[in-house]
């Protein structure tokens, strides 16, 4: 029996990933740009063995079933492919955060599966073929392989890494404002927008010089020029989504509270910015020295049930492998 444990931590995207260019392979119709975050991640550990007769799943201490069952399979069958390997697998995920709450649960989820999955079946580490593997299931994840700030180009790739945590050392503040689950995931949500939003052409348009003004802004660690790009990207992928018939909104009152309190903090004169994923909830970006003060000001809004404050991540990691 082969068995291996990764640990990937989740994030948030600062230039958006919304839609689909070949939905067989899961590649992306624009450019995304990330911070990898250290406060959420999820543990999994994958063991082979010929005694099993089908794959046996159990995330967050509960049996897979349906469509994440298949998915998490899926996965397991292009590492069988590539390692020539016909035994079953046991798969035990964990997140330390609520999962498919659009806190990118899937993104740590496929991040840590795939390196598991890969070094349990005996191949040999390869960060560039992890990350495609992870994109293959769950495009968002192919970033959560490496730390710091992560970019996913259009198309068929792996994620690069554009920066590390120490040349721009940003934090993010998340402020949970809903306590079950999103009602329409991603992959649905992608492409109901692309089939039924008329700003969803727009939107594809516009993304790429965003996510390269973001990268760039990144780069020159200036928090000033990159706020209001990651809030348009952010709000300009929403504009798709709202323009869908029916409109797919995922903001709930809460959401647009803690919007306005961003822009008070920043008229009193405090850099933060804002930016919201396939959920209600809102990811606050800011500086070390200010994030005690955001972080006081989001728990005071109606609506928010608690906040999450991150660092930047580190690299996807694996703890443990053995082979018997
Ligand atoms: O990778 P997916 O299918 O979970 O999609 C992620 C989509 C967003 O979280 C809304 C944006 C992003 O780039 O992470």
């Amino acid at each position: 029996m082969k068995r291996a444990l990764a640990i990937a931590h989740s994030n948030i995207a600062l230039a958006k990933y919304w839609g689909k260019e070949d939905i067989a392979n899961n590649t992306p119709a624009v450019p995304s740009l990330s911070m990898t975050l250290d406060a959420m991640q999820t543990t999994t550990e994958v063991s082979f063995s010929e005694t099993l007769e089908t794959d046996d799943v159990e995330l967050d201490g509960e049996p897979a079933e349906g469509r994440r069952y298949d998915r998490v399979v899926k996965l397991l069958d292009r590492v069988r492919a590539e390692a020539r390997l016909s035994s079953k697998a046991k798969v035990r995920s964990r997140n330390n955060f609520p999962t498919a709450a659009g806190l990118a649960s899937s993104a740590s989820g496929f991040a840590a599966l795939a390196l598991a999955a890969r070094a349990a079946a005996g191949l040999s580490r390869d960060d560039e073929r992890t990350s495609v593997l992870a994109r293959l299931s769950s495009a968002s994840a192919a970033r959560s392989i490496f730390g710091g700030y992560v970019a996913l180009d259009r198309g068929e790739s792996a994620a690069r890494r554009v920066a590390d945590a120490t040349h721009f050392p940003l934090e993010l503040i998340v402020a949970v404002t809903q306590a079950g689950k999103k009602h329409t995931g991603s992959t649905e949500g992608m492409s109901h927008t692309r089939d039924t939003s008329p700003y969803y052409a727009s939107w594809v348009e516009h993304a790429p010089k965003l996510a390269r003004n973001i990268e760039q802004a990144v780069l020159a660690a200036d928090l000033e020029r990159l706020g209001p790009l990651v809030e348009q990207s952010a709000l300009l992928m929403h504009a798709s989504m709202w323009g869908a018939a029916p409109a797919l909104i995922y903001f709930n009152p809460a959401t647009l509270r803690v919007m306005e309190a961003v822009a008070q903090l920043r008229r009193a004169g405090t850099l933060a910015f804002y930016t919201m994923d396939a959920g209600p909830h809102v990811k606050v970006i800011a500086k070390p020295e200010d994030t005690a003060e955001v972080r006081r000001t989001l728990e005071e809004q109606e609506g928010v049930l608690r906040t999450i404050h991150c660092r930047l991540g580190q690299d996807a990691s694996l703890r443990l492998e053995t082979a018997e």
